[in-house]
């Protein structure tokens, strides 16, 4: 079917700011007014030269071998053991979009850790990330960081990443749900989906803005990637939670519990009290039913509470250690598993929703999903948190936010 040449005009921009777009697509053809080129300019749209490569995006059926490649059932969790000698490699470059509290403390930590020979950081408001790659490198006379940091608030600068991280988007205020943020951040990822795509076609990709295992989906969406490179950073985030609060609970230093959280990463969220152990020992022979319900309650509402207390922002510092855990696991300086958002088809009985469930991370994103013996109970909250997101997502497609 041939397609009649546009004449985009300055509405056409209006409209792609109006949805958050940051690109904005010529066909051979088109014609493209000068008011149109002016107005761009001002909302800082580029106009790119298509057609852009659209890859399909995977569904069940382009994806069985995939699948069978990636999900194989195992019975049993096998915790994380410390790294025992083995050489971890480093992140080639490494892109933060969004300078925020989270992007800024995940940069603070992979230049100090070493984790990334280069930083790319992004954030759109203008002189904000330059201020803090520079503060950055200037802190490397210190430090000795051999990590080279660059800010800018043109996106392209995330080409050749390795590995994208996208903190953008609006945090939550007081009294909201992370589930509220969906019209906002909606947008403004589907734009930088769109950018991501083209500028860095064969990263890995860890979505970092809420709603977490909404923006996951999203993200697959509008990248087109295959499953095994879009990755949502919640569960490390709530297991830490988990964790810090069954070692409150029990007296006992946080190093001697092992826990995890699964599910989605909002009200419907499983902290897996079945597996849990504290001091080796089932946490269920060390704390009482209310005490461990109270346990699940503090993890549930962790980041609410500490947005509760900043009122204007949520947390930044646990966020950034979530994220640079999933960067070591790629990185092959933490064995084992954890938990990651990731699209399921099947693990956990549960189909074509982002959910979070064990995964074994190398330097192609998702290798393997681990099942665990998890109660019935626990399966069904599971399979409520999937229908949870599901129905997110078909109201949001549905109202088209
Ligand atoms: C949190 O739970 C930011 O969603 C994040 O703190």
């Amino acid at each position: 079917m041939t397609r009649s040449p546009r004449v985009i005009g300055a509405e056409h921009i209006a409209d792609a700011r109006q949805n958050g777009r940051q690109l904005l697509e010529i066909l051979p053809g088109d014609i493209v007014t000068q008011l149109a080129r002016e107005s761009a300019e001002s909302a800082h749209i580029t106009l790119v030269d298509g057609p852009l490569e659209k890859p399909a995006i995977p569904r069940t059926d382009g994806a069985i071998t995939l699948q069978r490649s990636l999900y194989r059932r195992n019975p049993k969790w096998i915790a994380p053991k410390p790294s025992q000698g083995s050489s971890p490699g480093t992140i080639s470059r490494l892109a933060l979009i969004g300078a925020g509290g989270v992007g800024l403390n995940i940069a603070h930590l992979v230049a100090n850790r070493g984790i990334a020979n280069e930083v790319a950081l992004i954030d759109v408001a203008p002189g904000v990330a330059e201020a803090a790659a520079l503060d950055l490198n200037h802190a490397s006379g210190i430090t000795r960081s051999g990590t080279h940091v660059q800010g800018s608030a043109d996106l392209s600068l995330i080409a050749d990443a390795q590995v994208v991280v996208i903190t953008a988007g609006r945090p939550r205020s007081p009294g909201m749900s992370r589930a509220d943020l969906m019209t906002i951040n909606r947008r403004i990822i589907q734009s930088i989906s769109e950018s991501v795509r083209t500028h860095a076609p064969d990263s890995i990709v860890i979505v970092v803005t809420n709603p977490l295992d909404e923006m996951t989906m999203t993200v697959l969406e509008g990248t087109g990637f295959p499953y095994h490179r879009v990755l949502g950073m919640a569960g490390t985030l709530d297991s830490s939670r988990f964790r810090w609060s069954l070692a409150q609970k029990a007296g006992v230093p946080v190093s001697d519990v092992e826990a995890v959280t699964l599910g989605s990463h909002g009200g419907e969220m499983v902290p897996i009290v079945s597996t849990a152990l504290i001091r080796n020992k089932p946490v269920t022979t060390v704390l009482s039913e209310d005490e461990i319900r109270d346990c699940v309650e503090t993890t549930v509402h962790g980041g609410e509470s500490v947005v509760a207390l900043r009122k204007t922002g949520s947390a930044t510092l646990a966020p950034a250690h979530a994220v640079c855990e999933l960067l070591d696991a790629i990185r092959g300086a933490r064995p084992g598993a954890l938990p990651v958002s990731v699209m399921l088809n099947g693990s956990y009985g549960i189909h074509d929703v982002v959910l979070g469930v064990p995964c074994v991370l190398d330097s192609s994103g998702l290798r393997e999903i681990i099942e665990l013996s998890i109660t019935d109970e626990e399966q069904v909250l599971l399979e409520a948190a999937a229908e949870s997101v599901r129905n997110r997502l078909d109201q949001a497609a549905n109202t088209n936010i």
